[in-house]
C-alpha cells in the first residue's frame, strides 16, 4: 500500500441472471444549441471554409462524433428554441435573414445552419433528430407547418417548399419537444397555463405519411415537483415524455458556480455531492409521475444535464465556454450510472452540450480540436447502450471531506446482446486507490475480454490542444480472476470498464 494512495476495500455482487430493465440507448443523447460556438465554428463551418469539412460540417468533429454512436441530438435549443422561427433557416443561405440571438450573447444569427443542415447532420452521424419546437414566442400554426414541411410526402404548400429547397423525400422524425423550460426562458409560464398550452400545441403536432411523433413536454429543473404534478395531471395523457433538467453547479450556486479549471479537492468533492443529487431529483419526479401514470407509459426525458461552471476568463459573455476536466469525466460516469438505474422511466437524456458549450465532448478553436475527458467516458460507456441492466449489490467505502461523505464507488453492470457482461466502475476518491472484490453470479465467467481505464494526475487535469492525451483511456489490466471472483484495483479518480464473457 503506497503512503500517498492508501487503498480502501469494496465489494460488488453482480447477478448476471437478474435483469432489471433495458438501458435505452437514447439516454446517450446529445444537445446542440445555437449558442456560442456550439454549432457555428464547432460543427458547422460551411463548404467554403479553410477548415477541412464534409458538406460544410467539420470533418474532425464529424469523425469523432460518429465514434460515439450518438442515438439522438436535440436542437435548436434550449432557450434559443423558443425564439426560433424555422422559416428563417430554410431556402438559399444567401437569402436567409440575420437575427439576434438574444439569449446567448446577442450574437449574430445568420441562419446558415437550419432545418436541412440539422437533418443532414443527423444522417451523417446516424443519430435520430430531436427537435424542440417554439412554444414561448411561436404559434401552433407555425409549429404544425414545420412538421408538415419535414414529414409530409404528398402535395401541400409546405411539402412543395421542402422540395423546392432540394429535398424530395420527407424525413422521418420521432422526438418532438413542445416548449423548453416554459417556466423560465421559454415563456415564464405557470404550470396550469403551460399544461393547457401543451395540450393545444400537441393537438396540432400531426402524424403525416406514416411518421409517428413522440411528444415531449417541458418539465422542470431540480426539485420543483409541483410542476411535474400539475403538468402530469392536466396533460399527461397527451404526452410521451416529460423532461427534467439538472445541471451540476460545482458550488451549488447559480451566481457563482465555481471555475472549470484551477480548483482544488474541496471544490471537486462538492461537485461530486452536487452531481449525486441527480439520483434524488429523478427518483422524486418519478414518484410524482407514478401517481398519474403507474404503467410508466410516459418517459422522463432528462434532456439537459451536465456540469455548468463559471465561463472561462476572457471568453465571450453568453457563450458558456468552460474547460473539461477529470472531474467532468467522473460526473459523467456517475450520472450515466444513475440514469441507468432509473431507466425504467428515464428513456431519453441529453448531455449539454456537444461541442464548445458547457460539458462538451469536443473543444475547438479555429482549425484545432481536442477530445475532452467527457468524450472518453461516452466512448467507454457505449456497450451499455440498449443493454440489459443487471442487478448488483455494491458495498462501497466512503469518501469523506469536511462534514460530507459520499460513496467512493459508482457502478453499472449490463449484459449485451451477445451475452457479455460489461462492468463500469468509477472511483471518485481524489486520493485513495480502491480494491474491488467482484463476485459474478448466474454466469460461468471464463475470461475478461478487455479493460480500459481513464484516470489523471489531478482533479482538474484537462486535454489541451498542445497536450491532447493527458486524460485518455489506456488498456486496463490491474485485475485478477480466481473462479468467479474478480479482484480489481483502481487508482484515485479513475473510471474502468471491463468486458467479461
Ligand atoms: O444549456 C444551456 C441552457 O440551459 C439552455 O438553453 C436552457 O434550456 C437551460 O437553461
Amino acid at each position: 500500500m503506497s503512503k500517498k494512495n492508501p487503498t480502501s476495500h469494496n465489494s460488488i455482487l453482480i447477478n448476471a441472471d437478474q435483469a432489471v430493465h433495458k438501458i435505452d440507448r437514447h439516454i446517450y443523447g446529445q444537445f446542440s444549441e445555437h449558442l456560442g460556438t456550439g454549432i457555428y465554428g464547432g460543427i458547422w463551418v460551411g463548404e467554403d471554409s479553410k477548415i477541412p469539412n464534409k458538406e460544410g460540417y467539420r470533418s474532425d468533429v464529424l469523425d469523432a462524433l460518429i465514434e460515439l454512436k450518438i442515438p439522438n441530438i436535440r436542437w435548436p435549443g434550449g432557450c434559443f428554441a423558443d425564439e426560433y422561427n424555422w422559416l428563417d433557416g430554410v431556402g438559399p443561405r444567401s437569402e436567409r435573414p440575420v437575427r439576434i440571438n438574444t439569449h446567448w450573447g446577442m450574437a449574430r444569427e445568420d441562419n446558415s445552419f437550419g432545418t436541412h443542415e440539422f437533418m443532414r447532420l443527423t444522417e451523417l452521424l446516424g443519430a435520430e433528430p430531436y427537435i424542440s419546437a417554439n412554444v414561448g414566442s411561436g404559434t401552433a400554426e407555425n409549429m404544425s407547418r414545420w412538421i408538415e414541411y419535414l414529414t409530409f410526402d404528398g402535395e401541400s404548400e409546405m411539402a412543395d417548399l421542402r422540395r423546392k429547397h432540394g429535398r424530395e423525400a420527407p424525413w422521418k422524425i420521432k422526438f418532438w419537444g413542445i416548449g423548453n423550460e416554459s417556466w423560465g426562458c421559454g415563456g415564464n409560464m405557470r404550470p396550469e397555463y403551460y399544461a393547457d398550452l401543451y395540450r393545444r400545441f400537441a393537438t396540432y403536432a400531426k402524424n403525416y405519411s406514416g411518421n409517428l411523433l413522440y411528444k415531449i413536454a417541458s418539465g422542470f429543473s431540480d426539485a420543483n415537483y409541483d410542476w411535474t404534478d400539475t403538468v402530469m395531471k392536466i396533460s399527461g395523457r397527451f404526452m410521451d415524455a416529460l423532461s427534467l433538467h439538472y445541471y451540476t453547479l460545482p458550488t451549488g450556486l447559480w451566481n457563482e458556480k465555481g471555475p472549470s479549471i484551477d480548483f482544488g479537492e474541496k471544490e471537486y468533492f462538492q461537485s461530486m455531492e452536487e452531481a449525486l443529487k441527480m439520483d434524488e431529483y429523478v427518483a422524486r419526479h418519478k414518484d410524482r409521475m407514478d401517481v398519474y401514470d403507474p404503467e410508466k407509459r410516459v418517459a422522463l426525458a432528462v434532456d439537459e444535464w451536465g456540469v455548468w461552471t463559471d465561463p472561462l476568463p476572457g471568453s465571450k459573455p453568453g457563450y458558456l465556454q468552460q474547460q473539461n476536466t477529470m472531474r467532468d469525466a467522473l460526473v459523467a460516469s456517475m450520472t450515466l450510472d444513475i440514469l441507468h438505474r432509473h431507466a425504467d422511466r428515464v428513456r431519453i437524456a441529453n448531455i449539454a452540450q456537444t461541442v464548445n458549450v458547457l460539458q462538451a465532448m469536443i473543444l475547438t478553436e479555429e482549425e484545432k480540436m481536442v477530445l475532452t475527458p467527457t468524450y472518453h467516458v461516452f466512448h467507454m460507456y457505449r456497450p451499455h447502450q440498449d443493454a440489459t441492466l443487471l442487478s448488483i449489490k455494491l458495498d462501497s467505502s466512503d469518501y469523506s471531506e469536511g462534514d460530507g461523505s459520499v460513496p467512493s464507488i459508482s457502478a453499472t453492470a449490463s449484459k449485451d446482446g451477445s451475452g457479455a457482461v460489461n462492468l463500469s466502475l468509477s472511483n471518485i476518491h481524489a486520493t485513495e486507490s480502491q480494491e474491488i472484490s467482484c463476485d459474478l453470479r448466474g454466469m460461468d465467467l471464463k475470461k475478461v475480454d478487455s479493460g480500459r481505464l481513464l484516470t489523471a494526475d489531478a482533479v482538474d487535469a484537462i486535454n489541451s490542444f498542445d497536450q491532447p492525451d493527458r486524460v485518455a483511456p489506456v488498456t486496463f489490466e490491474d485485475y485478477s480472476l480466481k473462479g468467479s471472483r474478480l479482484t480489481i484495483k483502481m487508482p484515485p479518480m479513475s473510471i474502468a470498464t471491463l468486458r467479461m464473457q
